[in-house]
C-alpha cells in the first residue's frame, strides 16, 4: 500500500477524507447506565473533545469541551434543568449549544445580548438499547440504524468497553480476517494455557474456505472449516461486517456488537454490546456496563481469552499500522475488499452523496434491522449455541481460563 493510502483510511480528524465518512455514522460515546452515576463526562470522538452530559430533565447534550467564556473544560459543568452550567462562572448552555444565561452579564444588564453570540458547539445525541450515540457529520442527520439486538426485548445486556492504543482500522482489519482464528485463538490461546498449567480449551481446526459478500450493510464474511460439510452455516450464513465500524459477532443464542469507535488517528474505543437470549419466562435483568483496562503492571495484555487475543492482534500492529510494509496473501482478501469499499465510499461523500448503510427512511427501520448470523456450526461444543468463541467466554467468566 502506498503511505499517502494509508494515511488516507487511518486519518479521522475533521476535514480528512475518512474523518468525513466515519462522520456520517452514528457513533457510540456512552452508555446510560454509566451517566446514572456520572452525568457529566469528558469524550475524545474523532479526534474531537467533547464533553457528553444528561441534563437534569433527562436530556442528553454532547458540547464542545471548552467554554466559550474563559476556555474552562466543561467536563466539570453542573447538570442543569434547560442543559449544563459551566462550573467557573456558571453560563448556561443547552443540548442544541445555545447560550441562555450568563449570570453576572444578565444580572448587570438584563437588555444584554452578549448570549447570542457566545453558542457552544454541539452535536445531536439519541440513545438506543442503552447506548448514547452522536452524530458528528453535516445535516440532514441521518437515523440511528436500529440493529435487531439493540431493540429486541428478549435479550439481557452487558456492555464492556476498551480502551485502545491504536488505530481503529486494525480492529476492523482483524474482522475481515477469519483466517487469524486458528492461530490468534486456537494456537495462541492454546500456548497461552499451556504456559498455565491448563489444557487446550481452543479449536485450531483448519480454514478450507473464505468467502466475503457485499451487501447493504455491509460485508457477510463466511468461512468453511475442515470437516465441515458445505451446508454449515459458517459456510451458508456467516455473520456480517456492518460498515464502516462494526462487527456482528456471536451466534442466534448470544448475538454481540462490537463498535470500535476511533477517539483519534492512535487511540480507539471498542464498546463490546454483549447480550444473551433469555430463558422463556425469565424476569429481564438490568442492563450492566464494565471498564476493563487490558494492561497487566508491565504493561502487558494477557491473551488468556478470544476478546484480549483480538487486541492483541490490534495494538500488537503498532499505534498506526504501516501498511506499505505489507505482504498480503490469499487469506487478506476480506482486508483487500474492505479498504476498497471505504476508497469508494469516502469518494462517495467527497461526491456530496450518502455512504452505504446511511438509513434515512423510517420504513427501512422500523421496527428493526435484523441481521443474519451463523447459529450452530462443526466448531460446536456441547450446547445447542455453543461455539468455540463462547466455551471460551464461559470459561472465561468461571475463572478456567
Ligand atoms: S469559563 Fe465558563 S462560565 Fe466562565
Ligand atoms: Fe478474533
Amino acid at each position: 500500500m502506498r503511505k499517502s493510502r494509508n494515511e488516507r483510511l487511518t486519518r479521522v480528524g475533521p476535514g480528512t477524507p475518512m474523518g468525513n465518512l466515519l462522520r456520517r455514522y452514528w457513533q457510540p460515546v456512552g452508555v446510560a447506565v454509566e451517566l446514572d452515576e456520572e452525568p457529566v463526562q469528558k469524550i475524545r470522538l474523532l479526534g474531537e473533545d467533547l464533553t457528553l452530559f444528561r441534563s437534569a430533565a433527562g436530556e442528553y447534550g454532547l458540547i464542545g469541551d471548552r467554554c466559550p467564556h474563559r476556555c474552562m473544560s466543561m467536563e466539570y459543568g453542573i447538570p442543569d434543568e434547560r442543559g449544563i452550567r459551566c462550573a467557573y462562572h456558571g453560563w448556561l448552555f443547552d443540548p442544541a449549544g445555545k447560550c441562555l444565561h450568563q449570570p453576572f452579564e444578565d444580572r448587570v444588564n438584563p437588555d444584554s445580548n452578549f448570549r447570542e453570540k457566545t453558542p457552544i458547539k454541539a452535536y445531536p445525541v439519541a440513545e438506543l438499547g442503552g447506548l448514547i450515540f452522536a452524530y458528528l457529520g453535516p445535516k440532514p442527520v441521518p437515523l440511528v440504524p436500529r440493529w435487531d439486538v439493540l431493540v429486541r426485548d428478549d435479550l439481557d445486556r452487558v456492555v464492556e468497553i476498551h480502551e485502545l492504543p491504536c488505530n481503529w482500522l486494525q480492529c476492523m482489519d482483524n474482522a475481515a480476517d477469519p483466517m487469524h482464528f486458528e492461530y490468534l485463538h486456537g494456537e495462541q490461546g492454546n500456548y497461552i494455557l499451556k504456559k498455565m498449567g491448563k489444557p487446550p480449551a481452543m479449536v485450531t481446526t483448519p480454514h478450507l474456505k473464505i468467502e466475503f459478500d457485499v451487501f447493504e450493510y455491509g460485508i457477510m464474511k463466511r468461512r468453511l472449516l475442515e470437516g465441515e460439510a458445505e451446508d454449515a452455516d459458517d459456510w451458508t450464513t456467516g455473520h456480517p461486517l456492518l460498515f464502516p465500524n462494526i462487527l456482528a459477532v456471536g451466534n442466534v443464542g448470544r448475538p454481540t456488537l462490537q463498535f470500535r469507535v476511533p477517539v483519534d488517528d492512535v487511540n480507539t474505543i471498542q464498546f463490546a454490546y454483549r447480550t444473551s437470549v433469555r430463558e422463556p419466562g425469565a424476569a429481564p435483568k438490568p442492563m450492566t456496563m464494565r471498564r476493563s483496562d487490558l494492561f497487566n503492571a508491565e504493561g502487558k495484555i494477557i491473551a488468556d481469552n478470544v476478546p484480549a487475543q483480538d487486541m492483541i492482534g490490534w495494538v500488537g500492529q503498532g499505534p498506526i499500522s504501516d501498511r506499505t510494509q505489507e505482504h498480503l496473501g490469499q487469506s487478506d482478501k476480506g482486508v483487500i475488499l474492505y479498504h476498497r469499499l471505504l476508497d469508494e465510499q469516502m469518494d462517495r461523500v467527497a461526491k456530496g452523496e450518502d455512504p452505504m448503510g446511511t438509513i434515512r427512511d423510517p420504513s427501512e427501520n422500523e421496527p428493526s434491522i435484523d441481521l443474519r448470523r451463523e447459529g450452530r456450526s462443526l466448531r460446536s461444543f456441547d450446547s445447542k449455541y455453543e461455539n468455540a468463541f463462547d466455551k471460551v467466554q464461559r470459561l472465561a467468566s468461571a475463572g478456567e481460563v
